[in-house]
């Protein structure tokens, strides 16, 4: 199926229904899938009911199982607050920004023949609308929202779905693995239970 003539997804529930398409073949575009989530353009109260904040982290609230073949969420970002740097355990890894802006900043993968601090490769700020690609032969990212007055609101989608990954540590680079969680599901909050490990992507 040709995936180039799709329209551009007026609202977030036509996005979803492209990206099932799309998906729905063994053989993945990035580009295609890059431009069809930058085409999105964003209206929080399409997304508003996923967007749950803490006040101490970011959060990972599910949005969309894509049949199997990936993961929809939408990771809600409070000042001041950024990942680790990690992994995509083998995904392909979007990052489409809803609201305010982020930093990512780039790592090569660690060396283990030399000890010390890891090597950082490049770093940018994502602007609304716009979406980000990583998967681990491009390396390693650590995602920040730097600014102290704005929130921030982002939309990724990981393809296949995991959900463990590697968490790296910037002045040694050892690693460790992290299960990572669900703050919330379809826009209710996750039990308590399932949320007290450390979330990483
Ligand atoms: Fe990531």
């Amino acid at each position: 199926m040709d995936h180039t003539e799709v329209m551009k997804p007026e609202t977030l529930d036509d996005l979803i229904k492209v990206l099932h398409q799309v998906f729905s073949s063994d053989c993945i575009n990035v580009e295609e899938v890059q431009n069809i989530m930058e085409s999105y353009e964003s209206k929080p109260q399409e997304w508003m009911k996923y967007a749950k904040f803490d006040q101490f982290r970011y959060t990972r609230n599910l949005v969309d199982e894509g049949n199997g073949k990936f993961n929809l969420m939408i990771l809600c970002w409070g000042e001041g607050h950024g990942s680790s740097i990690h992994d995509h355990t083998d995904s392909h890894c979007f990052m489409k920004l809803l609201q305010g802006q982020l930093k990512e900043t780039l790592f090569e993968w660690p060396d283990k023949k030399i000890h010390g601090g890891m090597k950082r490769k490049s770093e940018r700020v994502l602007q609304e609308n716009q979406c980000a690609y990583i998967n681990d032969s491009i390396g390693l990212h650590r995602v920040e929202n730097v600014s102290h007055t704005e929130c921030a609101t982002s939309l990724h989608l990981y393809s296949p779905p995991f959900d463990h990954c590697n968490a790296f540590d910037q002045r040694t680079g050892h690693k460790n693995t992290v299960k990572m969680t669900f703050w919330s599901k379809y826009g209710e909050r996750t039990p308590f239970e399932t949320s007290i490990s450390q979330e990483n992507n």
